[in-house]
């Protein structure tokens, strides 16, 4: 991997923790507070690839806001916690590692990203609430194309700023058809494999998995 030049991670589960909303909330919401957020989660990008297969765009704040009002009536969660739910997920807490691994990824010179379905003022909230700014050189958003994750048009905004190589780029996340979009577009994809989940069939299998970001660091 000596030809590396620019690292970009996802944003939504691989640097900032998803569940963490929910979370915070679980005394209230009692014990289904993982299931009622993972389905949370699998409505929002349900309706991310849904929409931009119905070619009707809206964006992510919008669409984490609808899936949560879904999620909300399949879980019977009483409908006054929405506004506590969603302010929460602007206020997303990173995992453990994730400052100190992208400070030192910028210490090695690598051009630092982000490449997200989250809106730019989301991304840059989550970005400067959490002290990662100065880590981080670029955030970029499927907004600019509008239309979501895994469309090639989406990996290729990076490649349009940096005019570098696909294989010149390591792209992570932890979503198993993120990792394959990217690959499949040409990237170095990583998978970021917290659980002991399984991988997807999408025509690309990465050939490396991390079990966090800090084993990035034995790699470049
Ligand atoms: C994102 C979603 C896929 O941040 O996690 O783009």
């Amino acid at each position: 991997m000596n030809n590396i030049k620019a690292i970009i991670f996802d944003a939504y589960g691989t640097l900032f923790d998803v569940n963490s909303a929910a979370k915070k909330c679980k005394d209230k919401i009692g014990d289904k507070w993982k299931h009622f957020s993972n389905f949370w989660r699998i409505t929002q990008l349900e309706y991310t690839w849904l929409r931009s297969l119905m070619k009707r765009h809206k964006d992510f704040w919008q669409i984490t806001e609808d899936s949560l009002d879904k999620s909300m009536k399949a879980f019977n969660i009483d409908h006054s916690m929405k506004n506590e739910l969603l302010n929460l997920y602007k206020v997303l807490s990173p995992f453990e590692e994730v400052p100190e691994t992208l400070k030192i990824l910028k210490q090695k010179n690598y051009k630092v990203a982000i490449l997200s379905n989250g809106t730019p003022s989301l991304l840059s909230e989550l970005v400067n609430n959490n002290g990662l700014n100065n880590f981080i050189d670029d955030i970029f958003s499927i907004e600019t194309v509008k239309i979501y994750k895994p469309s090639p048009k989406v990996y290729d905004i990076p490649i349009q700023k940096y005019k570098i190589k696909k294989n010149e780029i390591i792209f992570l996340s932890a979503n198993t058809w993120d990792v394959s979009g990217g690959g499949n577009y040409g990237f170095h994809s990583i998978w970021v494999n917290r659980g002991d989940n399984i991988f997807d069939n999408l025509d690309y299998k990465p050939k490396n998995q991390i079990k966090n970001l800090s084993e990035l660091l034995k790699l470049v």
